[in-house]
């Protein structure tokens, strides 16, 4: 019944009438407030680890009319490059959730980025920033949402970096036993 280990995916929908207190950044984005001490201190000490580091939350909180839009970008973006229709929608959704099933909008995600390389993509995870984020993020109560491998479980590929809040001791265990968080809650509910 922990409010931070809501879970949202392909197929568990966002909670009726679930809100949460969001918190500003100084870019406009929005984060769940209950999370913002802990991104902040994470944001401070990656920059502060090494000369030239810098990182960017390029996305928090979406609203649901956000996340429908977004969706409809990537199918479009897809047929542009000659996706038939079918096909565009069904990869769009291996990287973009529909509305009301996204984490984006339970406000307890983000997405950062290396502020020299903003693109959310595969190479992000060879920028240093990110590397120091998926190795030092549990210390802060963030796990690596969308692991490699997991795609079959997650429902999502690969995403360096979609960052999940789901406080310091949960995400301490989820990380050291390589779970998803899928995983993680299966087991607790079977325990
Ligand atoms: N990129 C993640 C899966 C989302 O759209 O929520
Ligand atoms: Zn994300």
């Amino acid at each position: 019944d922990d409010p931070l280990l809501v879970l949202v995916n392909k197929k568990n929908k966002l909670p009726k009438n679930y809100s949460i207190t969001l918190k500003k950044l100084k870019n406009g984005k929005q984060v769940a407030k209950i999370m913002y001490r802990d991104l902040r201190n994470m944001w401070f000490d990656c920059e502060a680890s090494h000369p030239g580091y810098s990182i960017t939350v390029v996305s928090g909180y979406r609203t649901s009319a956000k996340q429908q839009t977004l969706l409809r970008y990537e199918i479009i973006k897809n047929e542009s490059v000659g996706m038939n229709d079918k096909l565009a929608k069904k990869d769009a959704l291996r990287s973009v959730a529909p509305a009301y099933y996204s984490e984006h909008e339970t406000g307890l995600c983000v997405d950062i980025a290396a502020s020299d390389y903003l693109q959310l993509n595969r190479k992000q995870e060879n920028t240093p920033e990110n590397q120091w984020l998926r190795r030092h993020c549990a210390k802060y109560g963030f796990i690596l949402r969308y692991p490699k491998k997991k795609e079959k479980i997650t429902g999502y590929m690969y995403e360096p970096w979609h960052f999940r809040y789901v406080g310091k001791k949960t995400a301490q265990a989820i990380t050291n036993q390589h779970l998803s968080l899928e995983e993680y809650l299966g087991i607790c509910k079977t325990k």
